[in-house]
């Protein structure tokens, strides 16, 4: 059988968008234009411009969805449940971490904003796993992704505390990789060069990186969200059906660079 990048008949949920620029978003239509009807989790203070963008998708369900505590989480799965049914995607593209702590000197971190970083960004990623499991919403065969960058290897100046959770949330890949192969459910982390979204926009000289990474990449450029939105639809696709656990880079090759 011929095997595609087709998702017609598949059905996904996004986790993580926020405005127009949000990577989430561009994957999501990336995945709507292929046939997968899209379901989108979102913070309450996004949900004016998450309606709007909505209503360029086919036949799309929204909800509410804070990943700071499990109610937030399982009152999502239970209104999936009721509305959307059992989904072979989880798109996971969700970080937060005080803009306070992403500057200066890492070791300042506060013990409160630490734990609400890592539990935003890396400890969501298992916690909305368990409870699709536990609604029995993840159909088999399916693909889970989430969002990383290349400061969970590599210190990079003012990432900070995220790159310490993006640590997390790659080790995290990995074992829930193992968790679910059984299913033939497939966990991978796309490790995305630096995109000026609100997310970005919080990490002090910001724009600085943005050029850095142009200068030295050996493509010589910055990537897009777009070019994020093709590689996870690989990712989402049969085309990708043995890769699994794997951070994948898409940052015009900055990461292989040594000197
Ligand atoms: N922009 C980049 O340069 C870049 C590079 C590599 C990886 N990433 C990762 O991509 C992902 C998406 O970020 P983005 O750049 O599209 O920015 P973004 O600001 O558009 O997306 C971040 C999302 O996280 C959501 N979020 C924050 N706190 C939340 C909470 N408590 N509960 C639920 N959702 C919450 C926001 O609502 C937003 O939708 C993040 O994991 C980010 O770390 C971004």
């Amino acid at each position: 059988m011929k095997k595609t990048l087709d998702l017609a008949g598949k059905k996904a949920v996004v986790f993580g968008v926020a405005t127009d620029k949000s990577i989430g978003w561009s994957i999501a239509k990336a995945l709507n234009d292929n046939g997968c009807r899209i379901a989108l989790g979102y913070q309450e203070r996004a949900e004016p411009y998450v309606k709007e963008l909505a209503k360029e998708l086919k036949e799309p369900f929204l909800a509410q969805c804070d990943m700071v505590a499990d109610e937030f989480i399982e009152n999502f799965f239970e209104k999936l449940d009721k509305g959307f049914g059992k989904v072979d995607v989880i798109i996971h593209s969700v970080a937060f971490a005080k803009k306070d702590f992403l500057q200066g000197k890492y070791y300042n971190i506060e013990r409160r904003a630490y734990n609400t970083a890592q539990e935003v960004s890396a400890y969501s990623l298992p916690a909305v796993i368990k409870a699709a499991v536990k609604w029995n919403l993840l159909n088999g065969n399916g693909s889970i992704l989430t969002l990383t960058y290349l400061g969970s290897e590599k210190a990079v100046q003012n990432y900070n505390v995220m790159g310490v959770c993006k640590a997390a949330l790659e080790s995290s890949v990995r074992y829930l990789a193992l968790d679910l192969g059984e299913k033939g459910i497939r966990v991978n982390a796309i490790s995305a060069g630096p995109i000026a979204t609100m997310a970005a926009s919080g990490i002090t000289g910001f724009e600085g990186i943005l050029k850095h990474a142009a200068d030295k990449a050996p493509l010589k450029r910055n990537i897009s969200a777009e070019d994020v939105a093709n590689l996870a639809l690989f990712l989402c696709s049969d085309l990708s059906k043995n890769i699994t656990g794997q951070v994948v880079y898409v940052d015009a090759g900055y990461s292989i660079i040594g000197l």
